[in-house]
């Protein structure tokens, strides 16, 4: 079911957390919230869940308006059809993992019969069929984590709300259980707000993703647009993009000079915006030794400080001659690993460069929620 969140606010005790937040979630669609701690992901979903009473603005799920500060109109939590699957996951320990999934549809007047049979189909659904009749506490982390999935599911929630569920996981098994809510996801055809700071997640998780800073939505977009086109260097940081250095103009627009360093830099796209900063993703620089002729434009001398084999590729900290510490992620090569202490070339190519506003400019982010 559709949700529509409009000019929504809250603040606790008069300090703002969700400062003007516009957002719709299509029906069916997953957005994913990802954003820093304390931006606001959190309390919007509880706004969403009516487990806050917003400050302003207005909340719809469906054709039904279940906040509306003008008019006047909050409807309770429980009357919200929502479900929601937090981060710190509570399962009755006494009870078993079916009596879990079945005591919420009871309380909604399930008759037994139907909560029973409605609860095993949740609990296949998760992986859990085999371990209906086991005690609750006795389950693994993973487990329970998608009992408590179940639970909600169970209810036929118009929106799943989903805070950081996996983050409690290790990486395998978070890896897994992500894969597998996809699959429930777009199998059940599933509105759902997810949050989560994981980028991975996200990018995996989403149809669109909502970048949160600073209570506002700061971009919105497919995982594919936020991921090549980040809107501010303050998003693309958050993305991993690792390399961000403040940037001026310089007599020629194809060319920038670092602020903090005495280092110019060949771009493709000129400085928009007057507090810029170059990003570019450890991937896309090339740490080759000293002395292999290249003959290419942005290539620098440096030092070797950091060297980490990751596998399949190698990561290097690299400082520049007169130029700030790199970032990079280089395939493993010919070269092997380039130990700690040589010289080395760096190079980057001037498309893989962004230059970008250090910040989302105010006026950009109506358009781009607008958009
Ligand atoms: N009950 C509360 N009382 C007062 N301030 C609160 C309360 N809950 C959250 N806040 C504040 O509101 C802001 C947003 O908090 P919120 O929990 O929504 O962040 P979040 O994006 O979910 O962060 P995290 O990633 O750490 O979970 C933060 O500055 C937080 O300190
Ligand atoms: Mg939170």
């Amino acid at each position: 079911m559709e949700v529509h969140i409009e000019d929504l606010r809250l603040a606790y005790n008069g300090v703002p957390a969700i400062r003007d937040l516009s957002l719709t979630i299509g029906d069916g669609e997953s957005i994913v919230l990802l954003g820093q701690s304390g931006c606001g992901k959190t309390s919007t979903m509880r706004c969403v869940a009516g487990l806050e009473e917003p400050t302003g603005g207005s909340i719809r799920i469906g054709e039904r308006t279940v906040f509306d500060a003008v008019a006047n109109v909050n409807v309770p939590s429980h009357k919200r059809n929502v479900g929601m699957v937090f981060q710190s996951y509570a399962v009755w320990p006494h009870k078993t993992v079916l009596e879990n999934v079945i005591f919420p549809l009871r309380m909604k007047k399930v008759g037994r019969r139907q909560a029973r049979a409605d609860g095993l189909k949740t609990l296949e659904l998760v992986g859990l069929g085999h371990l209906a009749d086991r005690g609750a506490s006795l389950l693994s982390g993973g487990q329970m984590q998608r009992g408590a999935l179940a639970r909600s599911m169970a209810m036929k929630p118009s929106v799943l709300m989903l805070d950081e569920p996996l983050s409690n996981l290790d990486a395998r098994l978070r890896d897994d259980l992500r894969v597998e809510l996809r699959r429930i996801q777009v199998e059940q055809g599933l509105t759902s707000l997810y949050v989560t700071h994981d980028q991975q997640e996200a990018l995996a998780l989403a149809d669109r993703i909502a970048i949160m800073r600073d209570g506002i939505i700061a971009q919105l977009g497919t995982p594919q647009q936020i991921y090549s086109t980040p809107a501010s260097a303050a998003i693309a940081s958050f993305l991993g993009v690792t390399n961000v250095f403040p940037v001026t103009s310089t007599h020629s627009a194809n060319r920038v000079t670092l602020i903090e360093h005495p280092l110019e830099l060949a771009v493709d796209e000129p400085i928009e915006y007057p507090e810029s900063s170059a990003c570019i993703r450890p991937d896309d620089i090339d740490v080759r030794p000293r002395e292999t002729r290249i003959g290419e434009r942005n290539r620098f001398a440096g030092e070797v400080t950091v060297a980490v084999f990751q596998g399949a590729s190698i990561r290097y900290q690299v400082k520049l001659t007169n130029g700030p510490v790199i970032d990079a992620i280089c395939p493993q090569n010919a070269h092997g690993v380039l130990a700690v202490g040589s010289s080395v070339d760096v190079s980057i190519d001037p498309s893989s460069i962004m230059v970008l506003p250090n910040e989302v400019p105010e006026v950009r982010v109506s358009e781009r929620v607008a958009a």
